[in-house]
């Protein structure tokens, strides 16, 4: 889809369809609105008075103007109360209404900015923008029979306050760049594991590298072997595929030192490994690189919005596959630092896998590390589909990661790390254990991480419930969410002074 912003009057647009927006407790209607009803000869009044339009949020009521309008239809967008718009409406109404005109084989639209005193123009269509992309996101890669409908070919959106115009394409900008971001993590993690092996991940990890300029490299299996990576390595070995280490630098500061390191975890199928999982659904264990998908594209979008900052992206890659070679409970491995851990359950591998990236960041002298896993089960018991879960030993980076996520609209809720639930995780026979038993499992998972961070500012995102959704609704739709690439912009561009 091509976004653009233009400067004209809504009324004259050329678009297949014309989307306006009505805010909730309307009675009398004006600009825009005021103008198109009277060429429409008052349906808008007439639908007002009779309440079958109230503009609650996300409502989409279709006119079709008749040969009134140069424009064949008309999309009435309810977006709420004034007062309480935010761009979380903006997205999610925006959202509904290309999908909704998708379906209907609309091809272009035309667009006023939906907005009020409180949101500025950039953020508006920054949102609008967003909306657009991820609402009429699909993923067909695999299916051979045709599409039951076409594809939104055009969105502009039209102001007549000349004003507004570069503020508005700067915004419009910035949402293609986040937005093309989150749809290239959700095309990531949508893919089946044997579509998107370690080696694959690499190879586009390499390509963001090659069309952005960020610096690439891969580690094999023998330089992780050079570095120590004993746990990562632990994890590979139930596999025939080799695993990767991927390094992605993006050096746009004016000092030398690496501002924050983003760390995701990726485990390309999770069958469990040799405490193997329960067949159902474990289909679903494809999404296991939910966290390293976005850190690749997080790196991509960060290169093309050229901040003056420097930022590490590590992605551990490997499958988790119960092969004769594999790692069995009660094998103790060494982590790349040098810590010993006991194998409970080859199913929690994500903590083995990222205790060696941070291992990999610290060598590095990074100033904060950000970490990002489907990491626990628990973690969608707790907070289910709603938020991620972040955990920390670092207030003030937390609360800037947490203001990112409300600004995307990726909600976080910030748990415990009381010390009495390191209880759980201490070994017999090791230095730690890899899993702290069934009470309060993503917290002993992030407890385990925190062990390997040390003093190095951190954040832990738990994503396991966030990562990928059953059902379609305003900007998110059935599969990978893309969840939290937004956020990670939002939090490295804070980071910039
Ligand atoms: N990848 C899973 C966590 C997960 C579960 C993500 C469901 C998304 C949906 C992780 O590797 C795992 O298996 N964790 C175990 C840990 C346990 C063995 C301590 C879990 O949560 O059951
Ligand atoms: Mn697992
Ligand atoms: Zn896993």
């Amino acid at each position: 889809m091509e976004i653009k912003i233009a400067s004209g009057n809504i009324r004259e647009a050329e678009a297949d369809a014309i989307l306006l927006c009505l805010f909730e407790g309307t009675d009398r209607l004006e600009g825009d609105l005021a103008e198109i009803d009277s060429a429409l000869e008052g349906v808008i009044t007439r639908l007002l008075e009779s309440r079958e339009i109230k503009g609650k949020p996300g409502r989409l009521t279709n006119i079709h103007s008749l040969g009134k309008l140069p424009s064949s239809r008309v999309v009435i967008c309810g977006i709420g109360k004034e007062d309480e718009l935010s761009l979380e409406v903006i997205r999610n109404t925006t959202a509904e209404a290309c999908r909704s005109l998708e379906q209907k084989n609309i091809e272009t639209i035309a667009s006023i900015i939906f907005r009020s005193n409180q949101i500025p123009p950039d953020k508006a269509s920054q949102a609008m923008t967003e909306g657009a992309l991820l609402g009429t996101y699909c993923f067909r890669r695999h299916i051979t029979r045709e599409a039951e409908h076409g594809k939104i070919s055009q969105l502009t959106i039209i102001t007549d306050d000349d004003r507004l115009i570069s503020e508005m394409e700067s915004g419009c900008e910035k949402g293609k760049i986040v937005g093309e971001a989150a749809m290239n993590a959700r095309d990531m993690v949508n893919e089946p594991a044997n579509y998107m092996t370690p080696f694959d991940m690499a190879t586009i990890a390499r390509q963001t590298g090659n069309e952005t300029g960020l610096e690439v490299e891969i580690l094999e299996k023998k330089e992780m072997q050079e570095m120590g990576m004993g746990a990562l390595l632990g994890v590979a070995r139930g596999s025939e595929q080799p695993p990767k280490f991927i390094v992605m630098k993006y050096n746009g500061g004016k000092s030398t030192g690496t501002e924050i390191a983003l760390i995701g975890k990726a485990i390309t199928f999770d069958s469990g490994g040799i405490s193997i999982k329960p067949s159902a659904g474990m289909e679903e264990m494809k999404d296991d690189m939910s966290g390293g998908a976005s850190v690749i594209a997080v790196m991509g979008a960060i290169a093309r919005l050229k901040p003056e900052i420097n930022v590490l992206g590590l992605v551990p890659a490997t499958e988790n596959l119960p092969g004769g070679n594999a790692l069995k409970p009660g094998d103790v491995i060494t982590q790349m630092e040098g810590k010993t851990i006991e194998i409970i359950s080859t199913d929690a591998e994500g903590r083995l896998a990222l205790s060696d990236a941070i291992g990999y960041a610290r060598k590095q002298e990074v100033k904060r590390i950000v970490d990002i896993a489907t990491l626990t089960g628990a973690m969608q018991v707790a907070l289910g589909n709603v938020c991620t879960g972040a955990f920390t030993n670092n207030q003030e980076l937390v609360d800037k990661v947490i203001a990112a996520g409300e600004e995307a609209g990726e909600r976080i809720w910030q748990m415990p790390m009381y010390n009495e639930y390191k209880e759980q995780n201490k070994s017999d026979v090791a230095d730690i254990k890899n899993t702290g038993g069934r009470l309060a499992g993503s917290i002993t998972a992030a407890l385990f991480l925190g062990e390997f961070v040390g003093d190095v500012p951190w954040v832990h995102l738990d994503i396991a419930g966030t990562a990928f959704t059953d059902k379609t609704k305003g900007y998110t739709v059935k599969g990978a969410t893309g969840v939290p690439v937004r956020t990670l912009v939002n939090l490295v561009l804070s980071l910039v002074e």
